[in-house]
């Protein structure tokens, strides 16, 4: 793929973007995935950074093809209210430090016909149309600085590492030629982040994580990213530092607090904190079985993340509407040791036909062979100029 030339990419001045924001003191840094399976990062580092003083205005998406949405998972808390007006988003930005909406009539405008467009058009994995897409949020929000999730392997728009590097040197462009400070971690998605893929199920993750404990490669990659988020938003001056004070944040109980307040300010019910079985429940469970013992070798990340939209957890039509509580509990990721007929996975669903269809998905998607191989890294590797100095 080849980029074009300069003066094709040249949009607005900076200071035309965004004066919604003017008048915060603290620094505006924000994060942004470009999709996965399971990847629920951006509901953790918003009141991560927001606890450590940085001021968060995330403008996220939803669901797109096989991937998640941050909004559809917001969304699966009760009450919670992703289409704030701008002085409601200001209001919010200004008691706790971070707010999550998505595009308005007002904020990136043609992103939202544009989303819904091309997931009906098979462009949703053009690298310039997905850098459209971010940037546009990410630039209207008036930011400082930027921290690039650029997702690569079986689950990821950019199935090719090369592919990944050459959207992230893209958005890394586009956002300094707007005078920002941007940063992009290739990071691995070729098997779904965390244990649990569907709306409700990935918020009750978030919030074992944002009580020190779920799942390894989630907890790893969250302060992997809020380590680059501090040291961006001149918290700390190092990544590492960043990634202790994002650690002591959790220890601490703050980003969970915040989390919290953030949740009560957009009108949903902060009470699924405490007892995340007031998130959304589907009626029935279905394990999927191991066919034989060995080891998982493989898991075709995009056909799980197909395998949840099937569910109802996302959409198979633009006018679908979501089902917050379907998904899937992974019980074995690449690597581990399975016995024949151990359980793989289990289906939440609301209906049999769905879940049935699901089910052979996943079962192919699984490979299970005699050895383990090398484990895949978490972070391949780290490209823009802020990364230069850690
Ligand atoms: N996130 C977005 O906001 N847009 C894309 O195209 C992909 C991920």
């Amino acid at each position: 793929m080849r980029k074009p030339p300069r003066s094709q990419t040249q949009c607005c001045a900076p200071a035309k973007c965004s004066i919604f924001l003017s008048g915060f003191s603290a620094r505006k840094i924000d994060k942004h995935s470009t999709g996965g399976v399971g990847d629920k990062t951006s509901l953790v580092l918003a009141p991560l950074a927001a606890a450590a003083g940085l001021i968060v205005p995330m403008i996220s998406g939803r669901g797109l093809g096989h991937t998640g949405g941050t909004l559809d998972k917001l969304e699966a808390i009760p009450g919670f209210n992703v289409n704030l007006p701008i002085t409601e988003f200001r209001r919010v930005l200004r008691t706790c430090g971070c707010a999550m909406i998505g595009q308005t009539a007002e904020i990136a405008p043609a992103d939202r016909k544009l989303y819904a467009l091309r997931d009906v058009t098979g462009t949703v994995e053009s690298p310039y149309l997905i850098c459209a897409s971010i940037m546009s949020k990410k630039l209207a929000e008036g930011i400082d600085g930027l921290v690039l999730d650029v997702k690569t392997g079986s689950g990821a728009f950019m199935k090719k590492e090369e592919d990944a590097a050459f959207l992230a040197e893209l958005m890394v462009e586009t956002g300094e030629r707007m005078g920002k400070q941007v940063v992009a971690l290739i990071t691995d998605m070729d098997q779904p982040l965390g244990l649990l893929v569907g709306n409700s199920l990935e918020v009750a993750e978030v919030v074992d994580v944002l009580r020190g404990e779920g799942p390894n490669d989630l907890r790893e990659l969250c302060l992997e990213l809020a380590g680059w988020v501090l040291q961006l938003g001149d918290v700390t001056a190092t990544v590492a530092q960043g990634r202790q004070m994002a650690a002591q944040l959790i220890r601490s109980g703050k980003a969970l607090e915040k989390f919290g307040q953030m949740v009560a300010l957009q009108g949903g019910d902060s009470s699924v904190i405490d007892d995340p079985r007031r998130l959304p429940q589907a009626g029935q469970k279905l394990d999927v079985l191991g066919s034989r013992a060995g080891f998982v070798t493989k898991i075709d990340c995009e056909a799980i993340g197909i395998a949840c939209v099937i569910l109802g957890g996302g959409r198979e039509k633009k006018e679908d509407s979501v089902d917050p509580s379907v998904g899937l509990a992974l019980h074995k990721k690449v690597g581990d040791s399975v016995t024949a007929g151990e359980p793989l996975c289990t289906i939440h669903y609301n209906s049999e036909a769905r879940a049935a269809r699901a089910k052979t998905l996943i079962e192919a998607s699984y490979q299970i062979g005699d050895a383990p191989l090398p484990k895949r890294p978490l972070i391949h590797r780290v490209i823009g100029k802020s990364g230069d100095k850690n």
